[in-house]
């Protein structure tokens, strides 16, 4: 069998397409397993897993814990909130705390870009970034393109717009790796106030037109605007968002084709896209989120499997 280039999961950054590839190909025979009427392999049954989210979540939390559970891994949670770290113990001491149980692999979503990294350098186990910041959110991107490729196959030359807010948002950043780095040409669409501006030094074009930007792409990926992360107001009104920026089935309807349309979540129904769009037959975010276990199942077998550098 391949293996990853690296010893943890922190950004796509760090990834090649090899390692990209493997993953998804690996991701391909655990949704295979996780349809059968058995659901569960023995694949980790000797790794101990924590689940540490510092931040909230659903889909991330839910969907590594279930691919754990479909892999046989030891498990659990840690909720920032109800823990000693509201005492006042650091993230190192914490962690190291919870490895002195022998755990051997740490999934960590934090609100500080760059917190994986961190603990990567600082502890023996092994990391996976579950979003870090505004920074990178890895699985996603490796979920959404392999939902893409479900849906188009190679993605080589396959057009993607990302919409919305791109200043705050780490779906916008790992998407953008992972899919140059599968060969895929990627422009971003938004108010000009939440483009970060180097984001042509990363080859990525910006179209402000959202009729423009969804005629020339085959897939369209509707991000929410991130409030929580918004010290300023970077346009009037949601109202006004929703009318330049915002999904409707009108707007989709009046292509000249027929576009895939992705949402990672949580949806704000009405703002950045309508329930029309979000429930109809070219939206696949159903399909992302069940997409999100097969993926993760990989991503741990492929770490859990490699010996470290
Ligand atoms: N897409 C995503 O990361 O969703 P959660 O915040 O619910 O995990």
């Amino acid at each position: 069998m391949s293996n990853l280039s690296v010893n943890h999961l922190l950004g796509i950054k760090q990834l090649n397409k090899n390692d990209i590839e493997l993953i998804l190909s690996t991701a391909q025979n655990f949704k295979e397993v996780i349809n059968r009427p058995i659901k569960k392999v023995p694949s980790l049954r000797d790794l101990t897993v924590a689940n540490l989210f510092f931040e909230n979540s659903t889909r991330t939390r839910l969907s590594f814990e279930l691919a754990q559970k479909r892999l046989s891994a030891d498990v659990i949670n840690f909720s920032a909130s109800n823990s000693s770290v509201k005492k006042g113990e650091t993230l190192v001491d914490t962690v190291n705390n919870i490895l002195a149980m022998k755990v051997d692999m740490i999934i960590m979503r934090h609100a500080s870009p760059g917190a994986a990294m961190f603990l990567a350098k600082k502890v023996n186990a092994k990391i996976i970034n579950a979003g870090d910041g505004a920074h990178e959110h890895p699985t996603q991107a490796l979920l959404d393109a392999f939902s893409m490729q479900e849906k188009l196959g190679n993605l080589k030359g396959k057009k993607v717009v990302i919409v919305g807010d791109i200043l705050h948002s780490r779906v916008a950043l790992s998407n953008i790796f992972c899919l140059q780095k599968l060969g895929a040409i990627v422009k971003v669409c938004g108010p000009l106030t939440l483009i970060p501006k180097f984001i042509t030094s990363l080859g990525v074009e910006v179209e402000p037109n959202l009729k423009k930007a969804l005629e020339w792409c085959d897939v369209a990926n509707m991000l929410r605007i991130q409030l929580e992360r918004q010290d300023i107001k970077y346009f009037p009104s949601l109202r006004e968002y929703t009318m330049m920026y915002g999904l409707d089935k009108e707007l989709l309807d009046s292509l000249s084709k027929k576009i895939v349309v992705m949402h990672p979540g949580p949806i704000n129904r009405g703002v950045e896209i309508t329930s029309d769009v979000a429930d109809s037959k070219q939206s696949i975010i159903l399909e992302q989120v069940e997409n999100g276990v097969a993926v993760r199942m990989a991503v741990m077998f492929l770490l859990a499997g490699r010996q470290s550098d």
